[in-house]
C-alpha cells in the first residue's frame, strides 16, 4: 500500500475513534448508563439490549466459574463500559482485574459503582485508554460487545493484539456478520436511536477465529446471544 493510502486510513481510523469517544462521553454515556442499569427510564429497544447484554455478562461468568482459580488469576476486561463484568467478576473472587475504556465518562461511572458494592481498586481498577494502548499481560483478557465499532480488519488485527495479552484465556463479543442482520442494518432496525450517530459493524465469524489462531488460540466455548435488537456471538478461546 502507498504511504498516502496508508496515512489517509490511519486519519479515517482515528477520527472513527473520536468520534466513538465523543459519542460514549455524552449521549452515548446517558444512554448505555441507563441500559446497563436497573433504571426504568428505558424504551422497549434498550430494554431488550439490556437483557441481551446480561445473556452475554452471564454466560463469560459461569464459563470462568467453571474454570475456577479465580482468586489467582489477573483480568483485563478491554473496553469495560460501567463496570457490566468487572464488578460481578470482582465480587465472584477475581484476583485482579485491570479495567478500561475508551471514555472517562463510563469508567468514572465504574468506578462510582464499585466503590459503592464496596470493592477495593487493589482488586478492580479502572483506567480511561483505548484498546490501542493496552498492554501488559493477564491470564485472561475479555472484551465484550465492543468490536461492534471495528471493521472487520481492524477488529482481526485488535484480537491479534488483545491475544499478545493473554496468557491462558481470550474472550470475545462481537455482532456476527448474516444476511438477515445485513439486512436489518441496511434498513436501520438494529441499532436504533442516536447510536446511529456511530457507525455499527458486523463481523465474520472466521476471520475473528483465524485471528485468534494466528497468536495459538483456539476456540473452546461459543454462544449466541439473543434478544429482540441484540444478537452477539460469544467465543472463549484458549491458548494451545
Ligand atoms: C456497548 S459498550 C460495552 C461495554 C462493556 N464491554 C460491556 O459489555 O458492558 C461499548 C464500549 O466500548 C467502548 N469503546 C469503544 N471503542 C473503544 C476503543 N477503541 N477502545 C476502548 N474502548 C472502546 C465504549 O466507550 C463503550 O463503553
Amino acid at each position: 500500500m502507498a504511504s498516502s493510502d496508508l496515512l489517509d486510513k490511519t486519519l479515517a481510523k482515528d477520527s472513527e475513534k473520536q468520534e466513538v469517544k465523543g459519542y460514549f462521553e455524552t449521549t452515548g454515556f446517558d444512554r448505555w448508563n441507563r441500559i446497563y442499569s436497573d433504571s426504568t427510564e428505558v424504551n422497549r429497544v434498550q430494554r431488550n439490549i439490556r437483557i441481551g447484554h446480561q445473556k452475554t455478562v452471564d454466560n463469560v461468568l459461569a464459563w470462568l466459574n467453571e474454570q475456577g482459580n479465580l482468586a489467582n488469576r489477573s483480568f483485563c476486561d478491554a473496553g469495560c463500559g460501567v463496570g457490566s463484568l468487572s464488578l460481578p467478576l470482582a465480587q465472584l473472587g477475581a484476583g485482579s482485574i485491570a479495567a478500561s475504556d475508551l471514555s472517562e465518562a463510563m469508567v468514572t461511572e465504574a468506578a462510582r459503582r464499585a466503590g459503592e458494592a464496596g470493592i477495593p481498586s487493589e482488586r478492580l481498577n479502572f483506567t480511561a485508554s483505548d484498546l490501542e494502548s493496552l498492554e501488559g499481560r493477564y491470564d485472561t483478557v475479555i472484551c465484550l460487545d465492543v468490536f461492534i465499532h471495528y471493521p472487520q480488519a481492524a477488529a482481526e488485527e485488535m484480537v491479534r493484539h488483545l491475544a499478545g495479552m493473554a496468557e491462558q484465556h481470550l474472550i470475545v463479543s462481537f455482532a456476527p456478520y448474516t444476511p438477515l442482520l445485513a439486512v436489518l442494518k441496511g434498513i436501520g432496525q438494529l441499532f436504533p436511536g442516536p447510536s446511529k450517530t456511530t457507525r455499527a459493524y458486523t463481523l465474520r465469524e472466521a476471520g475473528i477465529v483465524a485471528a485468534a489462531a494466528a497468536c495459538g488460540f483456539k476456540p473452546v466455548r461459543r454462544s449466541l446471544n439473543k434478544a429482540p435488537f441484540y444478537f452477539s456471538r460469544l467465543i472463549a478461546f484458549e491458548r494451545g
